[in-house]
Formats: structure tokens, sequence, C-alpha cells
């Protein structure tokens, strides 16, 4: 098989080139600028195209060209950015993606996995919520309130239409609230379960007015990757859509807790109550993984303490190789 990475330098990407290059492929990254920081340690196990998702010769030619069989969509115009400029998050989201479809098809590509996400869910209210927090499972009512959810939920729809109607084998990942490297610089105020790490790892206080009673399903990126890879060679599936998560609710204040342990002089100042991301609506919830285990043979390996410390792991070794 050759699989292409579209954004396979972002913060999942890497993690999902990283993965592919670990199990014996050589995977192509496809993306519209070069950025080596978070794929140092892979830059000669891997093939790089340029090129933007919004270029339909060019997916073309990529493909064609590498002989790829299976496509990992991962290039997108992520929440925080999206807010502020709908129509690009349309353009790029939505018609990127079926760009991404389009020639996967054209070029008799066995499977398309699309990266989606929890905000397709919207509000996370009554049973799914404080204080019962029952496990989401991927038919709980999907109500985007956010752009960039509206256009993940479209483009899981998209891709189920691919697959009933123009013979192209999909699968959406829905991946819960993730951390990792990289996420702190590209996702602005989503990323503060990255800053929670990054902060004290650098020597800075981290400091939030509240919500560390709120409680969310981290995933560590190397366990989304592991979802992305697992999906990608998979036979014939069932379903078309996953949860990927832990399936276990974790509070910002956990974190803390476990952070503390690594560095005992660190400054964590959280505040309690819930709503950490600041959204006008309940937001954060855990995820229901049972169809994930049951289908793909997921299983989270990163819990909290073992995610926090390869993190700061990476961050280290990041540092050195800077
Ligand atoms: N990180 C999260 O919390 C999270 C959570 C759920 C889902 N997702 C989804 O996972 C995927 C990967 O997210 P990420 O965190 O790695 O994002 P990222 O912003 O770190 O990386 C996205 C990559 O896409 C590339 N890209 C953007 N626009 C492009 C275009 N028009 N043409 C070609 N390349 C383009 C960028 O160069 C970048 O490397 C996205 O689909 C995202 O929506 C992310």
């Amino acid at each position: 098989m050759k699989v292409l990475i579209t954004g396979g330098m972002g913060v999942i990407g890497a993690e999902t080139s990283r993965k592919f290059v670990k199990e014996g492929h050589r995977p192509v990254i496809f993306a519209r600028h070069r950025d080596d920081s978070l794929v140092g340690d892979i830059l000669d196990k891997i093939d790089f195209e340029q090129g933007d998702i919004l270029d339909m010769p060019r997916i073309l030619q990529a493909i064609k060209k590498n002989k790829v069989t299976h496509v990992v969509h991962a290039a997108a115009f992520v929440g925080a950015v999206s807010a502020s400029n709908p129509a690009l998050s349309v353009q790029v989201n939505v018609m990127g993606l079926v760009n991404v479809l389009e020639a996967a098809r054209a070029l008799d590509v066995q499977r398309v996995v699309f990266t989606s996400a929890k905000g397709v869910y919207g509000p996370v209210t009554g049973e799914y919520g404080s204080p019962t927090w029952k496990l989401i499972p991927e038919d709980m009512p999907k109500q985007p309130k956010r752009i960039y959810d509206s256009a993940k939920f479209m483009g899981e729809n998209i891709c189920i239409y691919y697959s009933d109607n123009m013979g192209l084998d999909t699968v959406s990942l829905r991946f819960a609230s993730t951390y990792g490297p990289g996420k702190t610089a590209r996702h602005g105020p989503m990323a503060v379960m990255s800053r929670i790490v990054e902060n004290p790892a650098n020597g800075l206080p981290f400091k939030l007015e509240k919500g560390g009673d709120d409680k969310d399903d981290f995933i560590y990126n190397k366990d989304s990757a592991a979802g992305i890879y697992l999906a990608t060679l998979a036979g014939k599936l069932k379903s078309r859509v996953f949860n990927i998560g832990t399936g276990v609710g974790v509070t910002l204040k956990d974190f803390a807790t476990v952070i503390k342990k690594h560095i005992p002089t660190a400054q964590m100042d959280i505040g309690d109550g819930l709503n950490f991301y600041g959204f006008p609506y309940p937001a954060t919830g855990v995820y229901d993984i049972s169809r994930a285990r049951e289908e793909l043979g997921y299983k989270p390996e990163y819990d909290l303490e073992k995610g926090i410390a390869d993190y700061l792991t990476s961050l280290k070794r990041m540092k050195a190789t800077a």
C-alpha cells in the first residue's frame, strides 16, 4: 500500500506520518507549506509533495505520481482560525475534502480516511454533561454550532455520500479533545490542554480562571494516529463514522496533579467550575469508544500519566534538535 497524508506535517498529521513510518511504510505528505518542525526525526523516511487541497490537478498529480492506494485527509483550516473566516473555512474544509474525494475516486484509491471532530455534536447536555457524564455514542444528536464544526459534519456526510453513491470507500474519525506537541502554536485558545503542559515545561505559570472541574475526553495524539492507522488498514467495515478518544473523563485539575509529579515547581492556578473552553454552551464530554474498539481493534495506549510523560519527553527532544 502507499498512503498519502494531506496535512501530514500538522499536529495530528505528523504523529500519523510517524506511525506509518514506524509500521514500515513510506508516506507521502501533501501540504500547502513545508514545515519540518514536528517531523524532523523522520525526514529521510517520508516524501513531500507541496500543494493545496483547493488545487485539484495538483492532488491528482501527487496521487498518480506516487501510485497512492490510501489517503488520510488531515489538512484543514482548524477551529480557532476558522471562526473569523467562514467562507475560507467552508472552502478548505468542505470543498478541499471534495477535491480529495474526487481525485481519489478518479484514480481508484482504495480508501479515504477523513479527520472529523467532536464539535460535530455541538452542545453536550442532559445526562451526557455534568454531573453524570454518560458516555457519548456516535448516534447522539448532532447540532454543530461553530462554522468549523458544521463543515466537519458536512464533510462526514459527503464522505458517506461518496461511499454510498460513488464507489469510494471512506471512514470518518471524530476525534475527542486532542493534546500533544505543536498544538499551542497552531490552535490558539483551543490548545488549553497543550498550554497546561508546555507553560510549566518552559518555566511559565499556567492560569485558568474557571473550568477545573469540567470533565472531558483528552486523547494524546499518538493514540489519534493509531486510530487513523487502524482505520486506514482495516478490512471492510460495517460503520463509516467512529469516535476516537479514550472513553475516560479527566479534568484539568487531573492534568495539574500529573504535571506537578514531573515538575514540582510548576505554578498551576486553576479555578473551580465548568466550561474551561469558555464556549457559550457546554462543549465537553466523554466518548463511548466501543464501536472503534470492536470494528477497528482500537485501544488507547496513552492514559494521562503516560501521555504527559511522553509529551514532556517529546518537548525535550524537539528543543534539543531545534
Ligand atoms: N487537533 C485537534 O484538536 C483536532 C481535533 C479534532 C479533529 N482534528 C482534525 O484533525 C486534522 C488534523 O488537525 P491538526 O491538529 O493536525 O491540524 P494542523 O493545523 O496542525 O495541521 C493542518 C495541516 O494542514 C495543512 N493545510 C491547511 N490548509 C491546507 C490546504 N488548503 N492545502 C494543503 N494543506 C493544507 C497545513 O499545512 C497543516 O500542516 C484536521 O482535519 C482537524 O480538523 C483536529
